[in-house]
């Protein structure tokens, strides 16, 4: 489970010491001084740090990331300009990733850079196709790397940005960068106002952005260049929203790891969320010894194996910063059925996966990875997580102030939501409300289909350390033993632990890890059952609750899946909830909306007969 360099990489040294691109023949940046030109041409070209006085967010986009140079004079400036609390958000894109060493040394001209350029660079190296998302939390600023074309990236990304660097190679060399398209998708993903800059003074790139309703000015150039080109659209109306206006109170109800998730993302967003929790962190199923961390595997590769494998690289991200909450690193999926053997082929060549992020592996490696017999040909997932949910929830939830109380109704008064308690007394108000109550969801927000799940985990004393694997059931260790397991029961809402569902477990895991289950002998098991919430067509809830009123959100339907995906989803409510861009691909935000559902429902009643039957959701849910 371990991974090797990737050696591909699209550029290459000239013998005077400059980093050139090998599809392209033009280079990265000024020879004369790339950080002075990135100040002179993108920083100055679009009015910063003017620009963002008095923001409390600002957002930057960028086309051509390359070795990062930009954004790291970007974020020199902002460190030391922003307003305080302010957040920035960069969405930056970029087809043909540099490879780490390249970068590294391409970076060391400027040691004004070196504590952030290390940052980048243990965020590095970034290849799959989709979206990732930086972390510079001292900064209070995040990037969106997009690794795809551009034409494709400004289609996916949703954000408005504020002022724009368009950094691809030459027009002459590199065309596809300036075309038409690309320009309309800058126009379209600009907020009012807004700024771009550039190198270049082409006149394609010149009538190409004022085709797109930019006003442009020719200014004199950096260096060998006698010109630069800076643009605007026309000033907002109305004007952003100043400062001093009050950040809107968030309230989330439930803290399992969708709650927790949540409060994380919140909080790097600069809001102070108030939980609500009705028993204690942990209380439903978020609750167990451990928990895998492992996505949804869908060998179609479009919006389904996209969505979990941005998911699993954010989740292994974020948990890695944590490492009093992982318990191990690595997993194995086990063949079950017999069409597997061609859908993991189909997986593991996924491009959505970082670089030998995924391995095929023998029924022989198998069985040396699990210490089992000779049995199944499994898939080795480099990024799954075994983590200690009690530490992960006290770690995401740590400053958060955690109200002990059940909601039983939310009220808009028309100014703020009241999240009212059993017997109708107010427990608090808060202009954005998110519902991370697992099947406690159905409750408060009825219109959407939630239904419960119930399962059991096996819990074994020793021996611990095992390797995790996952297929018909799964086995992970735990900080003092293993657990295994689960079931799956529909129309059962009984969270007591049985000792029949012991025996569906063992049976279960003695088909897979039959080594393990003798080790078992006759030890005395123990347990614990709790409620999955899932939805008809197995995929999260996460967005707006569909309410004529504005501010409420739900994060919930994590099915089998909790632990992977709700980081990332967290992420996506938060940045819907305040305004920012969301980290999600367009595509993938549209199947974890909550409304679909009810388009659906539409869909089907406008095409439907009167007096024909409605067909009734299927119920299987995903394994853990
Ligand atoms: C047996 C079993 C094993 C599993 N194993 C894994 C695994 O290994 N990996 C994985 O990724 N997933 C696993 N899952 C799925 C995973 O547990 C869920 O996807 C995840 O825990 C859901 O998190 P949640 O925060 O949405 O819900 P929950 O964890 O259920 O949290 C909801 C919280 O909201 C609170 N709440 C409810 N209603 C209210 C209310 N009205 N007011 C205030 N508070 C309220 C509850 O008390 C609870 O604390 C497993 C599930 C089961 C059942
Ligand atoms: C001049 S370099 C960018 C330099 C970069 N801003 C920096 O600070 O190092 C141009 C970048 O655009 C990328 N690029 C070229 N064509 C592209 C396309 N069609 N879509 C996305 N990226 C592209 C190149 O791979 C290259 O990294």
């Amino acid at each position: 489970l371990t991974s090797e360099p990737d050696p591909a990489t699209p550029a290459s040294w000239d013998a005077d010491g400059v980093l050139r691109s090998l599809q392209f023949g033009d280079i990265y940046f000024s020879t004369t001084d790339g950080l002075a030109e990135s100040r002179a041409v993108f920083l100055a070209g679009c009015g910063l740090p003017e620009a963002w006085r008095g923001r409390r967010a600002f957002c930057v986009g960028e086309l051509g990331f390359g070795t990062g140079l930009n954004i790291l004079a970007l974020l020199d400036l902002w460190r030391v300009s922003r307003e305080p609390g302010a957040r920035l958000q960069v969405f930056s894109v970029e087809a043909f990733p540099l490879a780490e060493e390249d970068v590294r040394r391409a970076l060391a001209a400027w040691p004004e850079l070196t504590d952030l350029g290390e940052r980048l660079l243990v965020q590095w190296p970034r290849r799959a196709r989709g979206f990732h998302r930086l972390d510079f939390e001292a900064e209070g600023a995040f990037v969106d790397l997009a690794i795809m074309e551009a034409g494709e990236a400004l289609k996916a990304w949703t954000g408005a940005a504020d002022a724009w660097f368009l950094d691809g190679f030459s027009p002459a060399s590199n065309p596809d960068m300036w075309r038409p398209e690309v320009l309309a998708g800058v126009a379209a993903r600009s907020a009012p106002g807004a700024r771009a800059a550039t190198f270049t003074v082409a006149g394609a790139v010149r009538r190409g952005l004022a085709d797109v309703g930019y006003i442009v000015d020719k200014r004199p150039g950096f260096g060998r260049k006698s010109e630069r080109l800076e643009a605007r659209l026309p000033p907002p109306d109305p004007a952003p929203a100043p400062i001093s206006r009050p950040a809107p109170r968030v309230a989330i109800i439930g803290a399992g790891i969708a709650g927790a998730a949540l409060c994380r993302a919140f909080r790097a967003l600069g809001a102070e969320p108030l939980v609500i929790e009705a028993e204690t962190p942990g209380a439903g199923a978020s609750g167990n010894p451990a928990a895998l961390v492992m996505p949804r595997l869908d060998a179609g590769g479009g919006p389904v194996a996209q969505l979990y494998a941005q998911a699993l690289a954010r989740a292994a991200d974020l948990m890695s910063r944590c490492p009093g909450a992982l318990i191990a690193q690595g997993a194995v999926q086990l063949e079950v059925a017999a069409k597997d053997s061609a859908r993991f082929e189909a997986i593991a060549a996924q491009d959505v996966f970082e670089h030998k992020a995924l391995a095929r592996l023998t029924a022989m490696e198998v069985a040396a990875a699990l210490g089992e017999p000779e049995g199944p040909r499994g898939l080795a997932i480099r990024d799954a997580r075994v983590v200690e949910p009690a530490a992960l929830l006290a770690r995401w939830l740590v400053h958060a102030k955690i109200v002990p109380a059940s909601v039983a109704g939310l009220e808009h008064d028309g100014a703020a939501w009241r999240l009212l308690g059993p017997g109708g007394a107010e427990i608090a108000r808060a202009e954005i409300v998110c519902i991370a109550a697992g099947v406690g969801g159905r409750v408060l927000a009825p219109s959407l289909p939630l239904y419960a799940v119930r399962g059991q985990v096996s819990l074994a004393a020793g021996p611990s350390a095992i390797a995790a694997s996952n297929g018909e059931g799964y086995a992970i260790p735990t900080r003092d033993g293993f657990l295994f397991g689960a079931t799956h029961d529909h129309d059962d809402e009984g969270i007591d632990t049985r000792t029949a569902d012991h025996g569906r477990n063992l049976a279960q895991m003695a088909r897979s890890r039959p080594r393990l289950t003798a080790q078992l002998g006759a030890s005395l098991l123990s347990g614990r059952a709790s409620l999955r919430a899932a939805t008809p067509d197995f995929l999260p809830l996460a967005g707006p609750v569909p309410d004529l009123r504005p501010g409420l959100f739900i994060l919930s339907g994590l099915g089998s899946r909790g632990f992977c995906a709700a980081p990332l989803l967290g992420e996506h409510v938060a940045a819907l909830a305040l305004g920012f861009a969301s980290p999600l691909p367009q595509a993938l935000a549209e199947i974890v909306e909550p409304a679909r559902f009810i388009r659906r429902r539409a869909r089907r009643l406008g095409r439907q007969m009167p007096g024909r039957p409605t067909a009734t959701p299927r119920r299987r849910a995903h394994r853990e």
